[in-house]
């Protein structure tokens, strides 16, 4: 029986949430990097009583995501995409960090823009972390935006020169999410279908409770104390606003990010969480 078709990229907590939220009745694909991770996730929704597949891919390559793509259309039409996977500051060093976060999910948004069916919603994961650098120039944005994929990573902004540390380019990252998410968002409605990013603050997962027990412990500790919700954000919470994009209430919202950090952001540049001068 043919069913609707949603694409999963990373297997992590913040995927796994939003599949487990919008993925019943549906044939889930999973990809990871780590097939192991993949395999996990599918073992606990598919014996929650979902369908899914799990599948070893690479999201900083365009073969292996047009492998995902062809994989889901054996079973119907591509009706959702949630783009979880990436690589974090702490984890990669710069050239992986724009390879995967920024130019595979290019890439992805690209080539599931080019199948994604009538009706069609997807959702990619940016990070609270590209709101706190300082403005781009607006030619820097509509290159970011606009460029065509194979000739993102040769732009001048992006060489080694011109990127400081993990965190800058994991930053630069994010924020060509975004900027690719306005950009791709006409050409998915030209489709009927629409495309949205959500920015977490810090989300509590296996990885991020390492982080908050490990060196910079203070940091996140203070981050939390200091920021309106007084607390770290958890995936189903991200799967809340998933959930309104992804669903008939959101049909008005494509091309957006919705920043969701308990506040952090703007006690980042408004409130306790200033940076001192
Ligand atoms: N957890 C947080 O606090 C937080 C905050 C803001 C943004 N984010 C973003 O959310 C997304 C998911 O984060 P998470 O916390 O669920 O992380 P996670 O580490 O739990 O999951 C990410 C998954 O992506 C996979 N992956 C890494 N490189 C890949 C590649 N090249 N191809 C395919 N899969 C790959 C990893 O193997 C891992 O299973 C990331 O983009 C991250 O930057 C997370």
């Amino acid at each position: 029986m043919k069913k609707e078709v949603m694409l999963v990229t990373g297997a992590g907590q913040i995927s796994m949430a939003i599949a487990r939220r919008m993925g019943f009745g549906r044939k889930v694909i999973l990809g990871d990097k780590k097939k192991e991770n993949a395999d996990a996730i599918a073992k606990i929704m598919n014996d929650a009583g979902f369908d899914v597949v799990p599948m070893e891919m690479d999201l900083s390559s365009r073969e292996s995501i047009l492998t995902l793509i062809a994989e889901g259309q054996k079973y119907g039409e591509i009706k959702m995409l949630v783009n979880g996977a990436g690589v974090s500051p702490s984890q990669a060093p710069v050239e992986a960090i724009l390879k995967v976060d920024l130019y595979g999910t290019a890439v992805l948004l690209e080539e599931v823009g080019k199948v994604i069916a009538e009706g069609g919603t997807g959702v990619t994961i940016s990070s609270q972390s590209g709101w706190r650098m300082p403005a781009l120039t607006a030619e820097q944005d509509e290159l970011l935006a606009t460029t065509p994929t194979e000739e993102l990573l040769k732009l001048a902004i992006l060489q080694p020169e011109n990127i400081r540390d993990t965190l800058h380019a994991y930053q630069m990252a994010k924020r060509c999410n975004e900027k690719r998410v306005m950009a791709e968002s006409v050409k998915w409605g030209e489709r009927g279908a629409r495309l949205n990013d959500i920015a977490p603050g810090i989300i509590v997962t296996p990885l991020a409770i390492d982080e908050f027990n490990g060196p910079r412990g203070d940091f996140y500790k203070n981050m939390f104390a200091k920021c309106p919700a007084g607390r770290p954000g958890t995936a189903d919470e991200v799967a809340n606003v998933a959930e309104l994009l992804m669903s008939p209430a959101g049909a008005f919202i494509t091309g957006s990010t919705i920043l969701m950090d308990g506040g952090a952001t703007a006690s980042y540049f408004y409130g306790p969480l200033k940076p001192e001068q």
